[in-house]
């Protein structure tokens, strides 16, 4: 199998000052034509699909000069994820278009019909990123009072899963003859009603949409916590995890991988995408040098109201050249994210100036720096060493950085057999080396 290469496809790039910079393009918001031209730079360099993150509320509004400036991860003014995909779906004829609903706030019925649409639209490409909403605000939207706890959240979004798929497999394949001689548009006896009665929901069925041309869309999901792996292992095809080491990456990779068997599933039933951010140069030093110009670009305001949201706690208070506070209590928003962080300025000694400057250019993630040589080796480091198998990555600056990467980087990788000149199938799932699951109910 080839490595899955996925892009970020948030227009406003992975960091904070990104869109400011001179080579990313003007008014990335809600800007149609640039996300129809970032969709067709990433199929031209092959990579496997698009992934677009989301959220419903919008956020950092108590952060005044975040909230100005905009972190790429708040997304105040975006495209709604699964409409964007279908314009996309009609621009480009290859890559996987994955979108992020939650579990949390949404219905599965709506969300089966939306992504079997989609993957209808596309003819095989869509992909639905599975989450339980990381962000508490999000509650207020649909009304709650607050954000549930995140054991709540997970057993939901268990029971949300098995719906949606049972949804998917209301029909049997072949289940549409559309006979003009006959006049059956459907056989009667090719559909199967879910009739599902559960803690969470209760939805009668079939989905008002023929069975998707994947069987099912291609399933992500990201949660690093006990229940998020657990909920990985029984119901991700592909899985989106941050960790900034290697070490740590394949303790990650074991662990989610080793789960799969409880759920009869075996390893080669997953992907999991290593997220990263890229910053390759011609030279190391010009990927330096792109490095400090977006560092620049992040006033220290910025920059605490930045930490203040990745840690889920308010920095303003504190010293910035004091040591990084260590905040042991667990609350809601408190994700694996803002924990590593904590540990990680904890185990180093660092500042609060120190932290927020080492976590802005990969947003408490993963990076990679360096000319296009030591990009591929780290790449295949990561690969060979069951790390990961393959990579989410977002290209600072967008679309230069997406560009560069696809110039500098994609040609090497494939040089050393390591990724595809022409795509393997028509469908994400051909792609990714992913099965279509048969449909139960429909030997
Ligand atoms: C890499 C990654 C990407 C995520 N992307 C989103 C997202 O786009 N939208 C969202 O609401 N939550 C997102 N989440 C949040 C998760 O669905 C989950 O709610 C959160 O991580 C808390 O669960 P955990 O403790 O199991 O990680 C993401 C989490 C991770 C780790």
């Amino acid at each position: 199998m080839p490595m899955t290469l996925a892009a970020n496809a948030n227009a406003q790039g992975s960091h904070v000052g990104e869109w400011r910079h001179p080579a990313a393009w003007d008014a990335p918001c809600t800007n149609l034509e640039n996300a129809v031209r970032l969709a067709r730079i990433a199929e031209s360099g092959k990579f496997d699909l698009l992934f677009l993150a989301d959220g419903n509320g919008v956020r950092q509004m108590d952060k005044p000069d975040l909230f100005a400036a905009t972190s790429p991860s708040d997304r105040p003014g975006v495209f709604e994820p699964v409409t964007l995909l279908a314009a996309l779906a009609m621009a480009t004829d290859h890559i996987g278009l994955v979108a992020t609903t939650t579990t949390t706030y949404d219905e599965p019925f709506a969300v089966a019909r939306r992504f079997a649409s989609l993957d209808h639209i596309s003819k095989g490409r869509a992909g639905w990123n599975l989450v339980t909403t990381s962000n508490p605000g999000d509650a207020l939207n649909f009304s709650h009072a607050a954000h549930a706890a995140r054991e709540h959240r997970y057993e939901r979004a268990r029971e949300f899963a098995e719906v949606v798929k049972g949804l998917w497999d209301s029909w049997a394949d072949d289940a549409f003859p559309q006979d003009k001689a006959s006049g059956r548009y459907l056989d009667p006896s090719k559909v199967h009603v879910l009739g599902h009665q559960g803690k969470h929901f209760q939805v009668a069925g079939p989905l008002n949409a023929p069975r998707p041309v994947q069987g099912h869309p291609v399933v992500f999901s990201a949660g690093q916590s006990e229940q998020g792996k657990e909920l990985s292992a029984a119901h991700a095809d592909c899985v989106f995890a941050i960790e900034s080491t290697r070490p740590a990456a394949q303790r990650l990779y074991a662990d989610i991988k080793g789960r799969l068997a409880t759920y009869g599933r075996s390893h080669d039933d997953m992907r999991i995408l290593a997220g990263v951010t890229i910053f390759v140069g011609e030279t190391e030093a010009e990927a330096d040098a792109l490095f400090q110009e977006l560092e620049d670009l992040v006033s220290p305001a910025v920059g605490v109201d930045y930490l203040s949201k990745m840690v889920g706690t308010k920095m303003t208070g504190y010293p910035l050249d004091g040591p990084m506070p260590v905040f042991e209590e667990e609350h809601v928003g408190h994700t694996g994210i803002g924990k590593a962080i904590i540990a990680m300025a904890k185990e180093e000694g660092l500042t609060v100036r120190e932290t927020y400057k080492r976590i802005l250019p990969q947003m408490g993630g993963n990076m990679f720096k360096g000319d296009p040589k030591q990009i591929a080796d780290i790449m295949e480091d990561w690969y060979r060493a069951k790390a990961c198998d393959g990579f989410m990555i977002a290209a600072p600056v967008v679309p230069t950085g997406l560009e560069r990467f696809i110039r500098l980087v994609v040609p090497e990788l494939q040089r050393r057999g390591l990724f595809r000149r022409e795509y393997e199938g028509r469908t994400l799932r051909d792609n990714l080396g992913l099965r279509r699951p048969a449909n139960p109910f429909f030997a």
